[in-house]
């Protein structure tokens, strides 16, 4: 009886160590890759050519806006000697904030809103063309964030807002109200002055 009462509170300690170890290896699991490898086959017209509309974009653009005139005179004001290698602008002008050789110049790239894409961007992983929802789950579990679809709209949301925020410290001061009325619903949809980010998968 004695023993019993020993084996189950060490036997629950052995697990709750290995949950935690489990999960500290997950954060690291996947690796971001970089837009070069996605474009590979997202750059085909036959599947839509996402790459095209993102390289149209003004995410496109998000890393080399720091080396304009307005990022100098904001980094100045926030005592930041190189805005284009400094943490505290990557972290959002460009994918992994800053933090991956690989995309540390790239901008907000595919992965910056997808997810790091070492595992999934491979074809047996995300690519079903029979069943394109195993595809997504598959996709999903190795590492590609789910934010398709009217009912992963919180998470969108949430990814959005992760950057286009208040408190970014190159936030107009004037209260120009455009640049902060981000549409986060829907890339679906997104149609701001000249951006449009539609960027349908053809099949
Ligand atoms: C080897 C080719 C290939 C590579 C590399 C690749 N993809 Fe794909 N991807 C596809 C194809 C083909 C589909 C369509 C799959 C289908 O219709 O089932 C797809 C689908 C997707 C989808 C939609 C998933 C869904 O079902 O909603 C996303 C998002 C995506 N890819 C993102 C990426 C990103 C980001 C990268 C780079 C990290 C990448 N892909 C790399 C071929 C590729
Ligand atoms: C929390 C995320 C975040 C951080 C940190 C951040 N930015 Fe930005 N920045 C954004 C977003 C989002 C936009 C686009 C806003 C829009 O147009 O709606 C932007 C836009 C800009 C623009 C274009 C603004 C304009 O009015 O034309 C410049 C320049 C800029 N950022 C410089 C910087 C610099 C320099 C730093 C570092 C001191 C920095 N940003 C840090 C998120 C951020
Ligand atoms: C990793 C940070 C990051 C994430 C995540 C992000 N953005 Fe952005 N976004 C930026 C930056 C930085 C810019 C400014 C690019 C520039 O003009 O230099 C921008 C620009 C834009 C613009 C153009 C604004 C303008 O004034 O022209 C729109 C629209 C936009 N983002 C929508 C979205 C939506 C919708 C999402 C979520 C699905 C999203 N963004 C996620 C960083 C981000
Ligand atoms: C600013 C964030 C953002 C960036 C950058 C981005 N995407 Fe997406 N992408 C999304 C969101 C959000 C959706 C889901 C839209 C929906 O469900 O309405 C999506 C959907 C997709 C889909 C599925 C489209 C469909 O018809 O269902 C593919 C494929 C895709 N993205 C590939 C890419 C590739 C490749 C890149 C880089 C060239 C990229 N995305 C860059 C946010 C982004």
């Amino acid at each position: 009886m004695v023993r019993k009462s020993v084996i189950f509170p060490v036997l629950i300690i052995i697990i709750a160590v290995l949950l935690v170890i489990t999960a500290s290896q997950g954060r690291e699991r996947f690796q971001y890759v970089g837009n070069a490898v996605c474009a590979e086959c997202h750059g085909e017209e036959a599947i839509g050519n996402q790459m095209k509309i993102w390289l149209a974009s003004p995410h496109a653009r998000a890393f080399s806006r720091l080396s304009s005139k307005k990022a100098e005179e904001i980094a100045k004001k926030n005592c930041i000697a190189d805005p284009a290698s400094d943490k505290r602008c990557l972290k959002c002008h460009t994918t992994g904030e800053g933090q991956s050789p690989v995309t540390a110049k790239e901008g907000v790239g595919c992965e910056a809103c997808h997810g790091p894409g070492s595992e999934y961007h491979r074809p047996n992983v995300h690519v079903d063309y029979e069943n394109r929802e195993n595809g997504y789950r598959r996709a999903v579990k190795a590492g590609m964030y789910p934010i398709r679809g009217i009912r992963a709209l919180k998470l969108r949301e949430k990814l959005c807002l992760s950057c286009h925020v208040k408190t970014r410290p190159c936030f107009p001061e004037n209260g120009d109200h455009y640049k902060y009325m981000i549409p986060i619903q829907t890339v679906d949809n997104l149609q701001k002055g000249d951006v449009n980010f539609r960027h349908p998968l053809r099949r």
